[in-house]
């Protein structure tokens, strides 16, 4: 008996003694969350949008009906309202304020998808910071981003917003900036909590338009849309936000497969998860939910832990506990998920923001890092003949085009709270910096970009006829990418594309600088043009950016990000589509080749439009430099790999022209045959090489094996055995291939 007894109180000591010790913080939440009313616990779910007087917030806050507020950016009225959470509410919880900090707060850095052209993780991350260094300072301490959707359709206005197409590029970049954003220690005042968005598969919406239904196979979102948001959550993301749309008719928002399954068991994500905004209302729009009280069920089961402003939760959740529709172990779940990232912050014990610091918006260090990373986000499509960087020769430039000085413009779409009036536009920077140099006649031909007046065209053409080289700016105003800002043409907007043509006219040499929130569809423009640069919005400092690159002070690096098509019916179009039975060669025959009365098989069966043929504009990965590069001995540290190995491919890039450059060496993959049909390329590894000319750097990429997996039919990641083939190269489409084979 004795013996029995001493056996159990072994076991229960060992038993005791496994069980993770409770940490400090968990403590903490569990000692307040017993003294949380009902109602208290859904105040804390409710995230509501600034509004009116502080007065008409007060109650609410005083009852403890809010856990957060988005929109507040005073930070005068973000005490006030902390003083009501934290001195006038029973419990004193301290309210979280959010703001969309997306490419900046103050200091506009490029829109994410000109950060995802500079394929640097470095200086995204430290971007990111300064944001959150700007924002934390009136009180934020809340981003709703990185955006980490991977998008494939440049129609979809919110393209602008993430990191573009490719799924390692997109959580490379996404880890980059949550880092970013949440520092070394979330704890910090200066660190902002980062929100993974939008969980999952909106940048697939059907046709681009955004709001619309995706349907998206397992499989398919496991290998393409999931990762980024799996390397948030290694890169410590503290919230995640649900997505609009509805996948396979299952609205994000109620969808407890990827809230559950995925985020809470596979990943052991222990942030909280918030709605977008209205999604849980819009869930009865859907036709997912019979009327709000429905939504309020379905989303708090599926495990949404706050909802952003409809208000449904609030309103529903203390009846839907009452009727057993919701266990309040569901709640409890919410509420100690949004108390764990409160505390985390460090928001009970620094609740309130110091309004005497001295400003730190807009300083030296903010705007040098926004110019650097304007200068790495461009990307040199053209430049056959060496038009760029202007030569010594030129004494007269024109400037042209609406996107020449439009400060508000090249902020891009969500820049809420960048002052134009900080904004240096290339007009100004060229004038100020390369002004004594060469002499500016400046004659803008239209006023905006969607301007069909063909009036000024003509002034422009007879200013840029003086000149030795026209500079072009066109795009995109700001207000035609972002959210709900889709576009079905994607040719330049207005009279742009005559523009471009009448100066081609002058004879003289035409830089065409494009500013816009997606690729565009730029083919004619491209062929009338000497050379062109594209920049996705590039911000505050894009002006000084773009000036030091066409006089050669600086020298471009950026690679497209996204695939530009030639044509919109191309869409969607992307380096990594999966091995099809027929796929097109170079020898496709084009439409105006076709004899009449061909034979129904005479094209040859293949992948191909007859008008636009198979391939891209520029493929994913593509940009040019004012020098050149040589790869060279590209070497496998062993062409038989085990499970378990480490892959080690060495080379030499060598700078070959004469100036000073920077090359992204790339690495793809392909999987020679798998259980499911694979991508023909997929990236692997990037590295940014500076090279001064005639200089060569041996330069080494690791790939574990364990990389190589993929989820297959049955939703099992797995590496498979066999043939694989390896390119490094400047670009998706470049390079030799090697092979290697993986054995078991
Ligand atoms: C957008 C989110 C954004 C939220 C709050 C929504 O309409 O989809 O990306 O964070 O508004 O402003």
């Amino acid at each position: 008996m004795k013996k029995i007894l001493a056996f159990g109180l072994a076991s229960l000591l060992i038993f005791t003694s496994c069980k993770p010790a409770k940490n400090d913080t968990e403590t903490k939440i569990d000692a307040l969350l017993s003294r949380m009313t009902l109602e208290e616990k859904i105040g804390q779910m409710n995230q509501s949008s600034s509004y009116g007087s502080i007065e008409d917030m007060r109650m609410m806050i005083k009852k403890g009906e809010v856990g957060s507020i988005l929109n507040e950016i005073d930070p005068d009225r973000i005490n006030a309202l902390q003083h009501v959470a934290v001195e006038e509410s029973r419990l004193g919880i301290p309210l979280l304020i959010a703001r969309d900090v997306i490419h900046g707060f103050k200091t506009i850095f490029p829109i994410p998808l000109g950060q995802a052209a500079t394929f640097d993780p470095f200086v995204v991350e430290k971007s990111a910071r300064i944001a959150a260094i700007e924002a934390s300072s009136v009180g934020i301490r809340w981003t709703f981003a990185p955006m980490i959707d991977i998008a494939r359709d440049p129609r979809w206005g919110r393209i602008a917003e993430g990191c573009g197409e490719d799924p390692y590029l997109t959580s490379v970049m996404g880890a980059a900036m949550v880092k970013g954003f949440q520092g070394d220690s979330m704890n910090l005042p200066t660190s902002i909590a980062a929100c993974a968005k939008h969980f999952v598969g909106y940048g697939a919406v059907e046709g681009g338009r955004d709001y619309n239904s995706t349907f998206i196979p397992e499989h398919l979102l496991r290998n393409v849309y999931l990762p980024p948001f799996e390397a948030a959550v290694k890169a410590g993301v503290a919230t995640f936000m649900t997505s609009f749309n509805d996948n396979n008719g299952v609205p994000s928002t109620g969808n407890s497969f990827i809230l559950k399954e995925v985020l809470r068991k596979e990943w052991h994500f222990d942030g909280f998860v918030v709605s977008d905004w209205n999604s849980v209302g819009e869930m009865v729009n859907h036709g997912f939910a019979a009327d709000y009280k429905d939504a309020a069920r379905i989303a708090a089961n599926a495990g949404v832990d706050m909802e952003m402003v409809s208000a449904t939760y609030m309103k529903y959740l203390p009846e839907l506990v009452k009727e057993g529709k919701v266990k309040e172990a569901v709640i409890n779940d919410a509420v100690r998920n949004i108390l764990r990232i409160k505390y985390r912050l460090g928001l009970f014990d620094h609740p309130y923001v110091d309004v005497n610091r001295k400003s730190i918006m807009y300083t030296q260090e903010h705007l040098e890092c926004a110019k650097r990373i304007s200068e790495e986000s461009v990307i040199l499509l053209k430049d056959d003949k060496h038009v760029l960087p202007l030569k010594s020769s030129v004494h007269t430039i024109a400037i042209v085009g609406p996107m020449a000085d439009a400060p508000y413009e090249q902020m891009g779409t969500w820049a809420f709270d960048g002052d134009s009036a900080h904004t240096v536009t290339p007009l100004e920077a060229i004038r100020e910096v390369y002004g004594n140099q060469v002499k500016v006649l400046y004659e803008p031909g239209l006023a905006y970009s969607r301007d069909k007046n063909l009036q000024g065209i003509v002034k422009a053409v007879t200013v840029a006829s003086q000149a030795d080289v026209i500079l072009a700016f066109v795009g995109e105003e700001a207000i035609l990418s972002g959210e709900a800002h889709c576009l079905a043409d994607l040719n330049l907007q207005g009279a742009q594309s005559q523009l471009i043509a009448a100066l081609a006219k002058t004879g003289k040499p035409v830089v065409t600088i494009v500013m816009a929130g997606r690729p565009l569809t730029i083919g004619k423009e491209v062929d009338e043009s000497a050379a062109v640069l594209y920049s996705f919005h590039p911000g505050t400092m894009g002006g000084p950016a773009i000036a030091d690159l066409l006089f050669g002070k600086a020298v471009p690096s950026g690679k497209t990000p996204v695939t530009f098509p030639k044509m919109v019916g191309q869409i969607p179009i992307y380096y990594a589509h999966h091995r099809i039975g027929r796929p097109a060669t170079r020898n496709e025959t084009l439409i105006d080749r076709i004899p009449l009365y061909a034979g129904q098989t005479s094209l040859g069966c293949t992948s191909f439009y007859m008008d636009a043929g198979f391939d891209p504009l520029f493929p994913f990965g593509y940009g040019l430099s004012y020098t050149t590069f040589k790869f060279s001995n590209i070497k496998l540290s062993a062409t038989q790999l085990k499970k378990g190995d480490m892959l080690t491919v060495t080379f030499d890039l060598k700078n070959t022209g004469s100036y000073g450059g920077t090359e992204v060496a790339q690495l793809y993959v392909q999987d020679k045959v798998g259980s499911v049909t694979r991508p023909v390329k997929e990236l692997k590894r990037f590295k940014r090489v500076n090279l001064l000319p005639g200089e060569k750097k041996t330069v080494v990429f690791e790939l574990p094996v364990s990389e190589l997996a993929f989820y297959n039919m049955n939703e099992e990641k797995m590496v498979e055995p066999g043939d694989f083939g390896l390119w490094v190269a400047d670009d998706s489409q470049n390079g030799k291939e090697l092979p290697f084979k993986v054995k078991f």
